[in-house]
């Protein structure tokens, strides 16, 4: 497999647990991920502040606090971090946007002179896979690095949820395609969540070892047991795709075999959500 190349990483800025019942703010704390992190801060006695692009839903009563911005623009970014303990950065978009918006973030942790812990979420593989959305995870997890601020960076192998939601997109179609010869890993959202969270209260801990899901599977497999697990019945048809990206998956690039950590299942995942008769 064609490898990049390798990253290495500073220390984290300082180590040792930070003080207890400082406030998190969570970016992409509507998100997949952010907001089961969002929900898991306050059970380990932290206040939440969420980051979004969008103005706080009207009777939306949770305990936390909201922050409007964005980080593709930089509005309101100061505002958000101001006074903040730590950062979880989940906050994503497409393409190599992630790299300008993490500037941004570390750039406003720095003027906001509170040296906030940063806790970053990663994929595993960003450094084998050499697909643009990596290498751009891979330049932000450079970025909080280097960024002098304390820093803690995870990578995960991919959620459940977008393993299902692969299968889903294509619910109008008369067949589902699947990647031919790709495995996947997918791991809960929920337990990343958790590792996030503890890892936020935690002390700056630099780069951690991965969370993989529980199970390798051929991603055929895992299109048809969604399927199966929605009630549709559509031929699997595998897609063949050229290139170093793909290559690179068929190669397991993505995987984290020994790191296989995750409890929940895919099968119990989608269980948990068939729906319920009557
Ligand atoms: N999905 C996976 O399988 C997987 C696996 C491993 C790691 N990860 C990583 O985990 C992180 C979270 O992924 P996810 O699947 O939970 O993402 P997601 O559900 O797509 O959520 C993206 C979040 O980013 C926020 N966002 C987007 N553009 C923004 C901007 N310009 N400024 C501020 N916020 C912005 C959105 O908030 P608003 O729309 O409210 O503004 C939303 O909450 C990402 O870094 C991803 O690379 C994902």
């Amino acid at each position: 497999m064609e490898r990049m190349e390798p990253v290495e990483f500073g220390d984290a800025a300082s180590t040792g647990r930070r003080g207890a019942g400082g406030s998190v703010l969570v970016t992409g704390g509507t998100g997949t991920l952010g907001r089961r992190v969002v929900r898991r801060l306050p059970e380990e006695g932290r206040a939440v502040r969420v980051l979004s692009r969008r103005p706080r839903p009207t009777g939306d009563r949770e305990p936390y606090d909201w922050a409007t911005g964005d980080l593709s623009t930089g509005e309101g970014i100061d505002a958000a971090v101001a006074g903040v303990e730590a950062i979880v950065h989940c906050a994503t978009t497409i393409g190599r946007g992630d790299v300008a918006a993490t500037r941004r973030l570390v750039d406003a942790a720095r003027r906001s002179g509170g040296d906030p812990h940063l806790v970053h979420i990663s994929i595993v593989g960003v450094d084998r896979v050499p697909f643009v959305y990596y290498r751009a995870k891979l330049a932000a997890e450079r970025i909080v690095a280097e960024s002098g601020l304390p820093w803690t960076v995870l990578r995960a192998t991919q959620f459940h949820d977008l393993i299902a939601g692969i299968v889903d997109a294509q619910r109008m179609l008369p067949v589902t395609l699947a990647l031919g010869g790709v495995r996947f890993q997918p791991v809960d959202a929920g337990e990343v969540a958790d590792r996030l969270a503890a890892l936020a209260v935690g002390g700056p801990a630099g780069r951690v070892p991965d969370v993989g899901g529980p199970q390798v599977r051929d991603h055929r497999e895992l299109t048809r047991v969604t399927l199966r697990a929605r009630g549709r019945r559509r031929p699997v048809l595998p897609l063949w795709l050229p290139g170093a990206v793909f290559r690179a998956y068929r190669e397991g690039g993505h995987l984290a075999p020994d790191r296989a950590v995750g409890r929940v299942t895919y099968d119990e995942y989608l269980a948990a959500r068939a729906p319920t008769a009557g």
